[in-house]
């Protein structure tokens, strides 16, 4: 009997296994695994026969190798070069990831007619719309997106020759998930599919030069939906995050193989597309309040310093365990800070449900973060402001250590600096190295509770 030719494909690392089981021996999922068929199609196990009989090929020495050229394509929206890491590398395939509805047509929509406008040839590719609704959006968008020829394809074979024939500078593909490939079985969106196609688009991209931008939708938990490799063959995989209802977006580089992975671009939502928030921090700050339970936390987002709001309500709970829920910051870390506020001269809440929120929407994913937390849950906790006399709000940064110590996190001056520039003064910190003009250096959170939170008004301006 002939040998079957399907095999059992995880959709979250892309192991395959020969027999189905409840969990992928690759990477530990639970009914991960789905069945996929390999067609016989010409080319699929002959190409591999004809590769292994090439010539061998000759390594060649670094110094050998020409160096790009350094021309990178700017698409004219400022954050997205500054998250690529200063523009498009010509040849480079970025993975654009996001929620349905964050924006990520919008985004490359406005990239390429930029582009276009600036003499680059470029393609749209959509497979989830038609060119009619491609051309609604564009319309919003002005009249440079107008201006970019669009493909409404999904089939791989089909955008393969296209990219062949137009020879683009920059391509689109919205999304991998819809594109389908005649040689391979299974749906569009399958971990088969998906890396074919994915495959397929970077090869002949690389050969052309071309900068293929590939759209991609995520999952409930954040990562690209389909197969992890996809991360790993592309050069760059970019986040789009926010949350829907809320006009903020932001776009992180998770993956940059051209430049650093910290850059951080904040957009917003407006009904002529997406537009760059060019100082967030003035418009987190404007939006912070005077009420207890909430202050400003100078967060790093890469190489800029961001000053946002956090927000922490107290309520007091019969459940059993109380109920702790982090918006924008790590749960693990909401946890640590509550047991050692509760040791370290702040308020037990073992018997209230905590709340945590980041406002705008965004995410802080750093230790410095801790500070602000705690500070806000002991206000919280106490109904008594952090701010001012002035009634501005309370800035402050910092990590908490398990022994209730404030460490050091890096770039106070940075930090301090930005919170200065809004009037907020003294910031609530660690000690430094030296001493930093507008700041307020606590050893302890307990200090820095004494000298906030619990302590009256008089205590924060004299420090
Ligand atoms: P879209 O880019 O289609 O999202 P995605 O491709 O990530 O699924 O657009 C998302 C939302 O943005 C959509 O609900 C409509 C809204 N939108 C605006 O508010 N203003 C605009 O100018 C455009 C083009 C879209
Ligand atoms: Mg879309």
């Amino acid at each position: 009997m002939a040998r079957s030719d399907s095999h059992f494909v995880c959709q979250e690392c892309g192991h395959s296994a020969l027999a189905w089981s409840g969990r992928c021996p690759g990477c530990g999922e639970w009914n991960t695994l789905v069945e996929a068929k390999r067609s016989a199609a010409p080319g699929s196990r002959g190409g591999g026969a004809t590769r292994s009989r090439a010539a061998a090929p000759r390594p060649v020495s670094l110094r050998e190798v020409k160096p790009p050229k350094a021309n990178r394509l700017l698409t004219g929206i400022a954050e997205l070069d500054r998250v690529l890491g200063g523009g498009l590398v010509p040849g480079s395939v970025v993975l654009l990831g996001g929620s349905p509805g964050i924006g990520k047509s919008t985004l490359t929509g406005m990239a390429l007619g930029n582009l276009s406008a600036r003499g680059a040839k470029v393609l749209y590719v959509s497979g989830e719309e038609s060119a009619a609704q491609v051309r609604l959006r564009a319309e919003r968008l002005g009249d440079d997106s107008l201006s970019v020829p669009v493909l409404a394809e999904t089939s791989v074979g089909a955008v393969l020759a296209a990219l062949e024939a137009e020879r683009p500078g920059v391509c689109v593909i919205d999304s991998v998930q819809t594109l389908h490939s005649e040689g391979m079985t299974g749906a569009p969106g399958s971990v088969g599919q998906v890396r074919e196609a994915a495959g397929a688009i970077t090869e002949v991209g690389k050969r052309l030069g071309t900068a293929v931008v590939l759209v991609g939708h995520v999952t409930k938990d954040g990562s690209v939906a389909g197969p992890r490799v996809l991360e790993h063959l592309v050069d760059c995989v970019l986040l789009f995050d926010g949350e829907r209802e809320r006009s903020f977006r932001t776009l992180r580089a998770l993956k940059n193989r051209f430049g650093a992975t910290s850059e951080v671009g904040v957009f917003e939502m407006r009904s002529g597309g997406l537009v760059e928030v060019e100082d967030p921090s003035a418009r987190f700050v404007g939006e912070a309040s005077d009420a207890p339970g909430s202050c400003v936390l100078c967060a790093m987002e890469g190489t800029r310093p961001l000053l946002v709001e956090v927000q922490a309500l107290v309520a007091p709970t019969e459940i059993v365990p109380p109920r702790r829920v982090a918006t924008g910051i790590d749960r693990n870390r909401l946890a640590m800070v509550i047991a050692v506020l509760a040791r370290h001269g702040g308020p037990s809440l073992a018997a209230a449900d905590v709340f945590v929120n980041v406002a705008g929407g965004v995410r802080v994913d750093e230790p410095g973060a801790d500070l602000a937390v705690a500070l806000a849950l002991a206000s919280a906790h106490r109904g008594r402001t952090l701010a001012g006399p002035d009634g501005r709000p309370l800035a402050c940064f910092g990590e908490v250590g398990l022994t209730g110590e404030l460490r050091f996190v890096a770039h106070p001056e940075r930090r301090v600096a930005e919170a200065l520039k809004f009037g907020l003064r003294p910031v609530a910190g660690p000690e430094a190295g030296e001493r930093i003009d507008g700041m307020a250096a606590h050893r302890t959170l307990r200090s820095a509770l004494g000298a906030t939170a619990a302590a009256p008004r008089q205590a924060v301006q004299a420090a």
